[in-house]
């Protein structure tokens, strides 16, 4: 049973209050983790340096899903640690999150050759996923990518359709955006990411006021 921590005093910015994970919860991410690790059900297990399992909170209000790992991720065994980590990075302090209120993880824990998403080997993994989800209970699930977008919601419209607009009344919400490597092929991408980012903070925070019956404005 996953308890929720409120700080001492309710900060106004919601940005900062956190969750806790329980001991349970951290022994159940333990244990997967090293699963995760050690796991060669699919080929990819084969090629990978390292399986990239997560990085951020083990109580998070928001998961990012990515696709799957690149080249400095399979090298340094963290998700989106290279360039796209650092558009996800920048559009994660444009959110206004903090550190102990969101995590990022992908579809795929080892790195498909050539970066060709593999869905024979996501049908795979997917466990995995569905066990760090149900460990993690995020509020809101952001997929990054048709692939993620999949993943998660496999009736979604193609992502350009489905991006920046939350989808229907499930638990998590889920809430596509398109991968942020798309921004480096063109203007038009950047702006699109842009936009539907900006997006997503309006749909959050009014969400969090709602949720939790708050009538000021987040900062
Ligand atoms: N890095 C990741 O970890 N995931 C992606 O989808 C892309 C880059």
């Amino acid at each position: 049973m996953r308890t929720r921590v409120e700080p001492p005093s309710a900060s106004r910015d919601l940005r900062s209050r956190a969750r806790s994970p329980s001991a349970g919860t951290e022994r159940a991410w333990r244990k997967l983790s090293r699963e995760i690790r050690a796991c060669r059900r699919c080929p990819l297990g084969s090629f990978r340096t390292h399986a990239v399992v997560y990085r951020g909170s083990l109580a998070p209000r928001i998961v990012f899903i990515g696709e799957a790992p690149g080249a400095e991720e399979d090298r340094r065994g963290i998700p989106f640690v290279g360039r796209s980590g650092e558009r996800l990075n920048a559009a994660i302090r444009t959110l206004g999150l903090v550190a102990d209120s969101f995590g990022v993880l992908n579809v795929l824990k080892c790195r498909p050759p050539g970066n060709r998403f593999d869905r024979s080997a996501a049908r795979t993994c997917r466990p995995h996923l569905d066990r760090q989800l149900a460990l993690l209970h995020p509020e809101v699930v952001v997929t990054l990518g048709a692939h993620a977008l999949r993943s998660v919601d496999p009736t979604a419209p193609p992502v350009l359709m489905a991006a920046g607009k939350p989808r229907g009344p499930s638990a998590p919400s889920v809430f596509p955006l398109i991968h942020p490597a798309a921004t480096f092929r063109s203007r038009q991408w950047s702006e699109r990411w842009a936009r539907d980012l900006a997006a997503l903070g309006d749909w959050y925070r009014s969400r969090d006021l709602k949720t939790q019956g708050r009538s000021e404005a987040w900062p």
